[in-house]
């Protein structure tokens, strides 16, 4: 029988390409797994619980994001975590059995409570703290086995089969299995200035970028500060151009490294090679999301009839965990 797999994403717009291994990992596992991926709204809330007007916006360009990579409504699940109300019952259920100190030991916890506390937002909620509960939920309901997540996530994910262990302990009974983290080796790629990939530095590419932007973000890209004239050996270890060719160059790349420390390409046209090999490999998304844009009804039917396969499954569960609580 195949696993099943449950992952999500906070619905944060429109997705960029440090995203896009994630999301390629995903499009692979549909193939060897029962696959769940959900839009975790709730979570979101937990920290944008005063800027609930960009949300729904965000879901929808999300979901086109997924969908234009090849997330496949005929291979997998794909619902938005609030339209399944059972995930609030079962967190709810769970938040009886966990002990407080298991989720104030969550790393993630102080830390973000702390970052946020810096920029002046008090999110030492009940919601926050429940974060990972939450998420132990969301996995547990459809008694998934397997979760592929980063590294960051893992304490979380430890937290579910902890949760899981002591449902089944304290109700002598056998309901959820203890859900295992698949991490896979994703290629991180840095953001145009060599920092961290992200929104908030403005040093992010989208996956739909067209050809313009891809190569105005491309022409910004720091190299090698050393060099100065085109024959000048360059050193690709410190030039981002040159992480960007290894994902998207990879059959060239030998020939460009060799270039640049011979001086025998300049940086103006190693970029421009790049910027064209990107626009090559980011079309079809583009292609795919620009025909999705058109028919916002089949959007709606997707997610619709997702919520009401994720419901039926989880629906089983809670029968299960009510009649095991007797309640
Ligand atoms: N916490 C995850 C994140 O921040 C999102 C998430 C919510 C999730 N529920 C989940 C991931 C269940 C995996 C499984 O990205």
């Amino acid at each position: 029988m195949k696993g099943r797999i449950l992952s999500g994403m906070r619905p944060t717009g429109r997705l960029h390409i440090g995203h896009l291994s994630v999301l390629e990992n995903w499009v692979k596992l549909q193939e060897e797994y029962e696959t769940y991926f959900m839009v975790a709204d709730w979570h979101a809330l937990t920290t944008a619980f005063d800027e609930t007007e960009e949300i729904k916006g965000k879901i929808w360009d999300m979901l086109l994001d997924w969908l234009s990579v090849g997330i496949d409504p005929e291979k997998s699940v794909i619902f938005v975590q609030s339209h399944v109300k059972e995930h609030a019952e079962l967190h709810l259920l769970f938040s009886m059995i966990t002990p407080l100190s298991w989720l104030e030991r969550c790393p993630t916890y102080k830390d973000q409570v702390q970052q946020f506390g810096e920029k002046g937002k008090d999110i030492s909620t009940y919601g926050f703290l429940g974060y990972p509960l939450l998420q132990a939920a969301d996995i547990l309901i459809y008694r998934a086995d397997t979760v592929p997540v980063g590294e960051d996530q893992l304490p979380h994910l430890e937290l579910s089969r902890e949760v899981a262990r002591r449902f089944n302990h304290l109700y002598n009974a056998r309901v959820f299995p203890e859900p295992k983290a698949k991490l896979s080796k994703l290629a991180l790629l840095p953001g145009t200035d060599g920092r961290k990939m992200s929104k908030s530095y403005n040093n992010y590419i989208s996956i739909t970028a067209d050809f313009e932007v891809i190569s105005d973000k491309v022409r910004q890209m720091v190299t090698d500060p050393q060099r100065i004239r085109k024959t000048d050996p360059g050193n690709p270890e410190v030039c981002t151009v040159y992480l960007y060719h290894k994902i998207y160059n990879p059959v060239e790349l030998e020939q460009y490294e060799a270039d640049c420390r011979g001086g025998k390409i300049g940086c103006v046209a190693c970029k421009k090679k790049l910027a064209a090999k990107m626009d090559e490999a980011l079309k079809p998304i583009r292609e795919k999301r620009n025909e999705l844009e058109k028919n916002p009804d089949l959007i709606q039917d997707i997610i619709t009839a997702g919520a009401e396969k994720a419901r039926k499954e989880a629906s089983i569960t809670m029968e299960k965990v009510r009649e095991v609580m007797k309640i």
